[in-house]
C-alpha cells in the first residue's frame, strides 16, 4: 500500500519516525512529507534513510513529475502525525503553500490527522472549528492522548503512540473497502494476498542495458528497455524487500520505495554490482550487458573523411559479471556468516542452427551456475519492451521448474515466488 507520511513541526515529530518504521516493517511504501518546520524537530536525512525515498517540502522539485498533484493522486491512505494547530488550520482553509498541503487537496484516500499541541491550543475555539470542519468532510482527527506535554505542564495535546496511530489507519484503510489481509494489517500493495515472503530481504537487480561508448557522441548498445527489471524491482519491494535497483540507460520512472543506481558502461554496473554484493541476499541479473566494448575510445568525435568506405573497430571482451557472482560467492557467504546468497540470471536467446532457444538456455544454465536461470526468447518483436513475455526459468542443471507467458509483472511474481522459495530454504541449495 501506497502511505504518504506528513509530518509538521511540532516536539512529536520524533515519535513519527516510529510510525514511519512500523509503517515500512509491515511493508507499505511510504513517502514522508515534512513541513519546512518539521525539519527543525527531525532532518530529511532521518526520513529518507528510513523510508528509502526522497523527501522535499516543496512542490518545486521534480516538477517534471507533478508531485504536488502526483503523491496525493496515487496514494492509498494519507497520515499526518503530528498535526499541529497551524496545519490543521491551512489543511480546513483549503490552503497549497507547500508539497503536504498541496498533497492533502489533491488525495482522494482516507486521510487520518493525529494532531499534538499545548491544551490551550487544542481546546481554543479556533481550532475547535478547524477540527469539525475537516470532520464534517470526512478526514478522521483523533483525538490526542492527555498527559505530560512538552514543558512540565500535562493535559491533552498529546501524540497518541505510534502503534495506536499506525492501528486507526489500517482500520480506517479496512472500512474504506480496501481489503485488509487475514491477521488484520494490509499486504504492501493493499491487496488480500499479497504475499511478505521477502519481508527484510536485501535485493539486488540489475535492469536495462549497458552502453560502450565510441567517442563522445557514439556508442554500442542494444534494445533493452529495463521493464522487466523495473517489473522486479516493484514486486519485491511489494513483497517486503529492501530493493536496490542498477539501472543502466533505463527511461522509466523509480518504482515506489526502490533505491535507483544509474549506470551507463558494463564497467560501471559490475562495479555497482559489486560495492552491493556483500549484503545482498537475492541478485537478479536482469540487465542486457553488452559481452564487448571497443578497445579505446577516441576523446574527440572520430570524422569520416571524403573516401571513408569501412570504419572497423576493435572490440574486447568485457567481463562476465554473473558467471563472476557465482565464483566468488561461496567467499561473499562465508563473510555473511554462511547465510544463502540467491543468484537469478537471464538468458535472452534467438535459437539458431546450433540449437532452439530452451537448448542454447540449458546450455547457458549450466555454464553460469545461477541458482535460476529465466530464458526468453527475442527477436522478431518478442522479449524487449511493453510486451507479454514469454519464460522458462530452469535451475543451474538445466531442469524446467516453471515457464509461462505473461506481462513482465506476472513474469516477475513467478520469478520471485521461486527465488523466495530457495531463499526459504524450502529446496535444496544448487
Ligand atoms: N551477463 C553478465 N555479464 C556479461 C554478459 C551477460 O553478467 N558480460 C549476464 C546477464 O545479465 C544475464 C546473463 O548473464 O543475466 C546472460 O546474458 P546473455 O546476454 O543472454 O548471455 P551471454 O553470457 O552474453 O551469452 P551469449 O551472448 O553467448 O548468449
Amino acid at each position: 500500500m501506497r502511505v504518504i507520511l506528513g509530518v509538521s513541526g511540532g516536539i512529536a515529530a520524533y515519535k513519527a519516525v516510529l510510525l514511519l518504521r512500523l509503517l515500512t516493517e509491515a511493508g507499505h511504501s511510504v513517502r514522508v512529507i515534512p513541513t519546512e518546520s518539521a525539519l527543525r524537530f527531525v532532518g530529511a536525512p532521518t526520513w529518507e534513510a528510513l523510508s528509502g525515498q526522497p523527501v522535499t517540502t516543496s512542490v518545486f522539485v521534480d516538477v517534471p513529475g507533478v508531485q504536488h498533484v502526483a503523491l496525493g493522486q496515487t496514494a492509498d491512505l494519507v497520515i499526518v502525525a503530528p498535526a499541529t494547530a497551524d496545519l490543521l488550520s491551512r489543511m480546513a482553509t483549503g490552503r497549497s503553500d507547500d508539497l503536504l498541503t498541496a498533497t492533502l487537496l489533491t488525495a482522494r484516500c482516507p486521510v487520518l490527522v493525529a494532531p499534538a499541541m499545548h491544551t490551550e491550543m487544542w481546546q481554543h475555539p479556533a481550532v475547535e472549528a478547524n477540527v469539525a470542519t475537516l470532520r464534517e468532510r470526512g478526514v478522521t482527527v483523533l483525538d490526542p492522548a492527555s498527559g505530560r506535554l512538552t514543558g512540565a505542564d500535562t493535559g491533552p495535546g498529546r501524540l497518541p503512540e505510534p502503534e495506536q496511530i499506525a492501528a486507526a489507519a489500517l482500520a480506517l484503510v479496512a472500512d474504506a473497502g480496501h481489503p485488509a489481509d487475514a491477521d488484520g494489517s494490509l499486504g504492501s500493495d493493499g491487496s488480500a494476498d499479497a504475499a511478505a515472503d521477502l519481508t527484510g530481504a536485501r535485493v539486488l537487480i540489475t535492469a536495462g542495458g549497458t552502453r560502450e561508448p565510441i567517442d563522445p557522441v557514439r556508442f554500442i548498445g542494444n534494445r533493452s528497455t529495463g521493464r522487466q527489471g523495473y517489473a522486479l524491482a516493484a514486486e519485491a519491494r511489494r513483497r517486503g524487500a529492501d530493493v536496490t535497483l542498477v539501472a543502466a540507460n533505463v527511461d522509466l520512472p523509480a518504482p515506489d520505495g526502490v533505491r535507483v543506481v544509474p549506470v551507463e558502461t558494463t564497467q560501471e554496473l559490475a562495479d555497482a554490482v559489486q560495492d552491493r554484493v556483500e549484503s545482498a541476499d537475492l541478485i537478479i541479473m536482469a540487465a542486457a550487458i553488452a559481452d564487448f566494448r571497443p578497445e579505446a575510445v577516441t576523446a574527440h568525435k572520430v570524422k569520416k573523411t571524403g573516401d571513408t568506405v569501412v570504419w572497423p573497430i576493435n572490440l574486447v571482451v568485457n567481463p562476465d559479471i554473473l558467471a563472476g557472482l557465482v565464483v566468488n560467492r561461496p567467499d561473499v557467504v562465508a563473510r555473511r556468516g554462511g547465510a544463502r546468497q540467491v543468484i537469478v540470471g537471464f538468458a535472452a536467446e534467438t535459437g539458431d542452427a546450433t540449437g532452439d532457444v530452451l537448448e542454447h538456455g540449458r546450455a547457458k544454465a549450466r555454464r553460469k551456475g545461477a541458482d535460476l536461470l529465466v530464458v526468453n526468447p527475442v527477436g522478431g518483436g518478442r522479449g524487449f519492451g511493453d510486451v507479454a513475455n514469454d519464460v522458462t526459468i530452469l535451475t543451474a542443471d538445466g531442469d524446467v521448474v516453471a515457464s509461462l507467458t505473461g506481462s513482465k509483472d506476472a513474469v516477475a511474481r513467478t520469478i520471485l515466488d521461486e527465488a523466495a522459495r530457495l531463499l526459504a530454504g524450502d529446496v535444496s541449495p544448487v
